[in-house]
């Protein structure tokens, strides 16, 4: 059962010298963890405090991760994201990589079964369980990319970033970490905004939710945003021509559309002389 104080109560609740707050939990399987019953037990503890828990709201249940990153919704994006990497045809096999906001691991064996030697990151310790559980024999670690810090200075070929950096509210700060640990390329797929403009549009997300920020706050930049900010860290940085085969990356960018919108980036250390890449942001994108 989690449960929070939410803010400090107004003046008129204060009643004779007890303090009443506000409180939130989310419900488990066990029965007896019922609000009612449970804000009985908490003030019960609380009393010599001179706080009483006035009201305890009810939340929606905390989904389990892979009720989430297993929906066929999600394994559907994934397979449509993967295959279009692969259609990239970018020279991976062998590399050493770097996989940030890794979720559950489903993108992890697309490197794992290409001879990659890998180090998993994810913030949630509930996901690193489940990655752990899948690959005992990669390198699975908790990194936190609105604070990143990891024990060695090591860099890898490759960063590996998909599906993260629009769950961040400072993605400069996790551009930067993650260029200073790439040796040659780094791979980004994120929302983003329309728009020609230089704007990183913070917004809110619910960290209940496995897949969302950790910080319950996330952007949607603009794709020069991105472009521009990628270009302070590597000299090279390509789109491809093609989006994956999926309603989420539209094709063309001079017609705005409703709901999540997303785009593909590459940053290279090395000019890539691949046909499948441009060294600009496209106004017109086709499939692969
Ligand atoms: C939408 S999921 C993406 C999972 C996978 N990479 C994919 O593309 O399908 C976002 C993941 O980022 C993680 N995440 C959220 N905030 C984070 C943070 N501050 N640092 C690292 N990971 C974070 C979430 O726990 C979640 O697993």
């Amino acid at each position: 059962m989690n449960f929070g104080v939410r803010g400090q109560p107004p003046r008129g609740s204060f009643a004779c010298g007890t303090r009443i707050v506000f409180a939130t939990c989310r419900p488990t399987n066990s029965n007896n963890n019922r609000p009612t019953r449970l804000r009985k037990t908490l003030n019960k503890v609380l009393q010599p405090t001179g706080y009483r828990i006035g009201k305890l709201k009810e939340l929606p249940p905390q989904a389990a991760p892979l009720e989430t990153f297993h929906s066929f919704k999600y394994l559907r994006h994934n397979a449509r994201r993967l295959e279009h990497l692969a259609s990239l045809q970018l020279p991976l096999a062998g590399k050493t990589v770097l996989e940030v906001g890794a979720g559950t691991g489903d993108h992890s064996h697309f490197f794992l079964d290409r001879g990659c030697p890998m180090l998993i990151t994810e913030a949630r310790a509930d996901n690193l369980q489940i990655i752990q559980q899948r690959y005992p024999q990669a390198r699975v670690q908790a990194l936190d990319m609105e604070r990143p810090q990891l024990s060695s200075a090591e860099k890898f070929d490759i960063v590996y970033c998909y599906g993260l950096l629009y769950h961040l509210a400072d993605p400069a700060r996790a551009l930067e970490f993650m260029a200073q640990r790439c040796r040659e390329m780094l791979l980004l797929e994120t929302c983003v905004s329309f728009g020609d403009d230089l704007q990183i549009h913070l917004c809110d997300e619910d960290p209940a939710e496995p897949s969302q920020a950790v910080s319950g706050r996330g952007c949607r930049p603009t794709r020069p945003w991105i472009f521009t900010e990628l270009r302070r860290h590597f000299p090279f940085v390509y789109l491809p021509r093609t989006q994956p085969w999926h309603e989420e990356f539209p094709l063309d960018w001079s017609k705005s559309m409703a709901g999540l919108v997303r785009a593909v980036f590459i940053g290279s250390r090395q000019r890539l002389g691949n046909p499948s890449l441009i060294n600009h942001v496209p106004a017109k994108q086709v499939r692969h």
